[in-house]
C-alpha cells in the first residue's frame, strides 16, 4: 500500500469513526492482503478494543482471513453483517468491479459505511491483472449504481504518480420495498457475473428461478447511519496541497545536492536539456 493511501484511510477514522471506539464496530477489508514489498495495512487503524476486523482476499496470504470459494459472491459472509467495508488499491485489479460493489453493498448493515479508494492514474502492476483507474466521476456512478449514497468522493489530483481516488458512500436504511429492489438487482447482478469465476459451473444461479426477495425482518441500522459527509473532503484537499506544496520544498532542496554529485560536463549537458523549456520531475515526488 502506498503511504498516501494509508494516510487517507487515517484520516477516514479520525474524521468519521473517532466518536465511536467505544462502540462495537464490524469492519470488512476488501482485497486485505499484504502483499511484497509494500508492509502497511490498513488492519492497525481499526484496532479499538471494541472493532472487529475481518480481511477478504481471492488470494490466500498475510492479513486474510476469508478466501471467498467465488471471487463475486461472498456466500462466506452474512448479508447485512458490517458497519464498514473498508478497500484500498483493490478495485483497480478486479476484472468486473460493479458485481464486487454489489457483495460490498449486500454484506454492509443498512446506514453502514463503505470506503474504497484506489489509484486515478500510475504504472500498471497486476495482482494478478490491472485493468482500472478511477476518477471521482466514476466512484460516484458506482455509488449511483448500488442506489447508495455519497458522503465523500474526492481525487488527489496532482500529488503524486498514484493521483488516487477516495469514496465515502453510505447504505441507506431501506423500506423493505427497497431492500426487496436491492434483492431483486443483485440477483440479475450475480446471474450476468456467474461462470466468469465460477469454479464449479453446477453452482450458476438458475435464471429460471427468478430473484431470491428479501422477506425476514429488516436489521437493526448501523450506529453510522447519521454519519455526515463534507469534513473529510476538506481534510483530504488539506492533506493534497500540504502534500504538494513538502514535494516543492523538497525539490528545491535537492536540486543543488544533485548538481553537485553530478560531473560537471554532466550537468551541463543534463541543464541544457532540462531547462528549458522541459520541466523535470525528481524520482521523490513519486511516493
Ligand atoms: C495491490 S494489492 C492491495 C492490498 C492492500 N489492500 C494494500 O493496499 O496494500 C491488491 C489486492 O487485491 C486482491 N484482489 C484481486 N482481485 C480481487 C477481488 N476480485 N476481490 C478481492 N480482492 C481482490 C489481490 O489479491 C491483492 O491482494
Amino acid at each position: 500500500m502506498h503511504t498516501s493511501s494509508h494516510e487517507k484511510l487515517a484520516a477516514f477514522v479520525t474524521t468519521y469513526l473517532r466518536d465511536f471506539r467505544d462502540q462495537s464496530l464490524t469492519i470488512l477489508d476488501v482485497g486485505s492482503q499484504v502483499v511484497a514489498d509494500q508492509p502497511l495495512s490498513y488492519k492497525p487503524l481499526f484496532n479499538a478494543p471494541a472493532w472487529t476486523y475481518t480481511g477478504l482476499d481471492v488470494e490466500a496470504g498475510l492479513n486474510v482471513d476469508v478466501v471467498p470459494a467465488n471471487d463475486y459472491r461472498w456466500d462466506e459472509l452474512g448479508a447485512d453483517s458490517f458497519d464498514v467495508v473498508v478497500s484500498g488499491q483493490a478495485f483497480e485489479h478486479i476484472p468486473f468491479f460493479w458485481a464486487t460493489a454489489f457483495e460490498i453493498g449486500r454484506v454492509l448493515r443498512p446506514g453502514g459505511v463503505a470506503v474504497i479508494t484506489a489509484p486515478g492514474r500510475g504504472p500498471q502492476h497486476r495482482f494478478p491483472v490491472d485493468c482500472w483507474r478511477f476518477h471521482d466521476d466514476g466512484f460516484e456512478a458506482i455509488a449511483d449504481y448500488l442506489g447508495f449514497e455519497v458522503l465523500d468522493v474526492f481525487t488527489e489530483w496532482g500529488r503524486n504518480m498514484w493521483e488516487e481516488t477516495i469514496l465515502v458512500m453510505r447504505k441507506p436504511v431501506w423500506s423493505p420495498a427497497e431492500r426487496n429492489r436491492f434483492a431483486t438487482r443483485l440477483w440479475h447482478q450475480r446471474a450476468l457475473s456467474a461462470g466468469f469465476s465460477e469454479p464449479d459451473p453446477g453452482s450458476l444461479p438458475d435464471p429460471t428461478s427468478g430473484p431470491m426477495l428479501d422477506e425476514g425482518e429488516p436489521p437493526n441500522p448501523s450506529q453510522l447511519r447519521n454519519l455526515v459527509g463534507g469534513p473529510f473532503t476538506e481534510q483530504l484537499e488539506h492533506l493534497r496541497v500540504q502534500a504538494i506544496e513538502a514535494q516543492r520544498i523538497r525539490r528545491e532542496a535537492a536540486k543543488p545536492l544533485h548538481v553537485r554529485l553530478i560531473h560537471k560536463g554532466v550537468r551541463r549537458r543534463l541543464v541544457n536539456f532540462l531547462e528549458p523549456p522541459a520541466p523535470f520531475v525528481w524520482d521523490e515526488d513519486l511516493d
